[in-house]
């Protein structure tokens, strides 16, 4: 069945090579804003058609925080579009069919999905909170390895998450070739062991308490990495100090060379300068524009829409 891939202002190279693997064509929405930095979004003229045809996967962030609002706009207007909804349209309504459902949110990064729980007393669950509001806006969502998978539960529409850990371990194998695949916290041991077994060497992992945002200590392990390349593989690397401190224990234990691999590079305030100081390499998807993407996530979130489309098919009319 094919679809259009549609992207607003987020990374519309990312947008482009999903397009690419479905064998869909892109559409670039239009997106501005106004002075006083107030949003716009619009289904421009010619896209009009596409949008109705078939299905739609709109690709967008929900980092940083504009592009919440962005990507509720755009899934509005795409339903709009869709649905034949146009009144309150200046110069005279237009009445249109309903095509009926078969739009899917296609999340690359989602941001707030370490806010998963509520950690003291009154504080909101953001990341289940956004999943809602998402699935009451559109029939079906990707997500590219979410922190935290139970934020995506009971969500009322059917939801595919996806990893870039094959991608990850494919172009690790390639260009790293490690001797050993470290996961630096417990939270990552399912990804990383992933990417260990694929690779087919050993792994291991390390136990760490976050004192706060920037300061994370290690249990210390007994781990056989002399003289050996090590990989460590995260969903996401933010300040860079889980890595770093991952790194020092490992180089403490006689590692050869430490490679930092993750899903999403959101590299914070001075975190590419502070990995350089501690590993020898940094390899990251491009689910976030970054300067250390070389790996496409457009594969991983390929399979994402296809799943969604055999689930749907039976719902989803082709013009
Ligand atoms: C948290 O558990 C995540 O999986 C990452 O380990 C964490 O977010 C990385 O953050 P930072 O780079 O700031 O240590």
């Amino acid at each position: 069945m094919d679809g259009v891939v549609a992207s607003g202002s987020g990374d519309s190279g990312l947008a482009n090579a999903l397009a690419e693997t479905l064998g869909w064509k892109h559409l670039d929405l239009e997106t501005r804003r106004f002075p006083d930095t107030e949003g716009y979004v619009r289904v421009p003229n010619d896209c009009l058609d596409p949008i109705r045809s078939g299905p739609v996967a709109l690709v967008s962030t929900t980092f940083p925080d504009s592009a919440i609002l962005e990507t509720l706009f755009l899934l509005d207007a795409i339903r709009d579009v869709r649905s034949g909804e146009m009144s309150s349209l200046k110069g005279g309504e237009v009445k249109e069919s309903d095509v009926g459902p078969g739009v899917f949110l296609v999340i690359p990064y989602y941001g707030y999905s370490r806010q998963d729980k509520r950690f003291m007393a009154g504080e909101a669950i953001s990341a289940k909170f956004l999943a809602r509001t998402f699935a009451s806006h559109c029939d079906g969502i990707v997500v590219l390895d979410i922190h935290a998978p139970e934020a995506m539960e009971n969500m009322g529409v059917p939801v595919e998450l996806v990893s870039a850990m094959p991608e990850i371990a494919e172009h690790l194998r390639e260009n790293v070739r490690p001797d050993f695949v470290l996961s630096p916290d417990k939270g990552a041991i399912e990804r990383a062991s992933s990417v260990a077994n694929a690779i087919d060497v050993p792994f291991s992992y390390l136990e760490k308490k976050r004192i706060d945002a920037h300061t994370i200590e290690h249990t210390p392990k007994d781990l056989d990495v002399e003289g050996q390349v090590v990989a460590i593989v995260d969903d996401m690397i933010s300040t860079g100090g889980t890595i770093c401190r991952a790194s020092d224990a490992l180089r403490r234990q006689g590692a050869k060379e430490v490679h930092a691999a993750c899903t999403h590079g959101l590299f914070t305030g001075g975190a590419i300068h502070r990995l350089g100081n501690h590993v020898d390499g940094v390899h990251s998807t491009n689910s976030l524009p970054n300067p250390r993407a070389n790996v496409s996530a457009a594969k991983a979130l390929s399979r994402g829409v296809k799943r969604l489309i055999e689930r749907m098919s039976s719902e989803i009319v082709v013009q």
